[in-house]
């Protein structure tokens, strides 16, 4: 598929709420949202911010677990989308869900703990952004990236879909945070550099599913958000279970 064919998919996929549930659930296994609330533990504070939030499902689990939060989407449908899943999750408020974007966002100066971003569009890798992030943090807050996941090729169904991702999406949707495409030479080079100590091991309560978290001094992923450039820390997370991994970057603000 070519860049633009790519491009004209991505913001078709935008516009419809259906298509866009289809897309990020059927190819991924259904783990997609398992991946965006790997963010939960890692919330800092009370008040957060959610960026490009799309159907609103993350946010919705936010507000649920009782934080202050507010969301910024681009695209009208969107919106919609995620105002209505707070609606029939009878969360928060329609106004909590603002359309806008991440370059310029409408809050004052440290009104946030926690910035959110998962599964960024090209957005995150623009220095305003991480500039208008840097505004609104307050000190000691952080974001949060989901930059990428990856499904792993282990038994019948994943090897057909990380296939089926490569044809449509690219071979970086599949590869793209990798440094290694041999999965094999990327894990005997973790084991080299990875601290041991660095390791943790979390079981999910819901789903007995068991995944290992590396705190990666030297990552791979996540090197084109800005993070150093606008005063933030980073702080690199390879998030791994038996059947993916998931790539997050946290800026955390002194
Ligand atoms: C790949 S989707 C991810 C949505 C959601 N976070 C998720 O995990 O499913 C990227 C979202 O970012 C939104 N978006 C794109 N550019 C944006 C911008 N400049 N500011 C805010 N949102 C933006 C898109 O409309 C889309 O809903």
């Amino acid at each position: 598929m070519t860049p633009r064919l790519r491009q004209w998919l991505f913001e078709t996929l935008y516009k419809n709420e259906y298509l866009y549930r289809f897309a990020s659930t059927v190819p991924f296994a259904g783990q997609w949202r398992v991946w965006q609330r790997l963010v939960l533990p890692r919330l800092h504070g009370h008040d957060v911010l959610e960026l490009g939030c799309g159907l609103g499902d993350l946010l919705a689990d936010m507000l649920e677990a009782g934080y202050n939060c507010r969301a910024v989407e681009y695209s009208p449908q969107m919106l919609e989308a995620a105002r209505n899943t707070l609606q029939r999750r009878k969360l928060g408020e329609k106004s909590w869900v603002l359309q806008g974007s991440a370059q310029h966002l409408s809050f004052s100066d440290a009104s946030f703990d926690t910035v959110v971003s998962t599964f960024p569009s090209e957005y995150i890798y623009d220095p305003d952004t991480i500039a208008e992030v840097e505004r609104v943090l307050r000190p000691g807050g952080r974001l949060i990236v989901v930059e990428g996941a990856n499904l792993l090729p282990t038994g019948f169904l994943q090897p057909f879909l990380m296939l089926l991702q490569m044809l449509v999406y690219g071979p970086s949707a599949v590869y793209g945070p990798r440094k290694e495409q041999n999965l094999d030479e990327e894990l005997a080079r973790n084991a080299e550099t990875v601290d041991p100590e660095d390791t943790i091991l979390h079981i999910n309560r819901d789903t007995g599913t068991a995944f290992t978290t590396d705190v990666l001094p030297d990552a791979w992923f996540g090197q084109h958000i800005p993070l150093e450039s606008q005063g933030l820390r980073r702080r690199s997370e390879r998030v791994r279970s038996r059947r993916w991994e998931v790539y997050i970057t946290i800026g955390e603000k002194s």
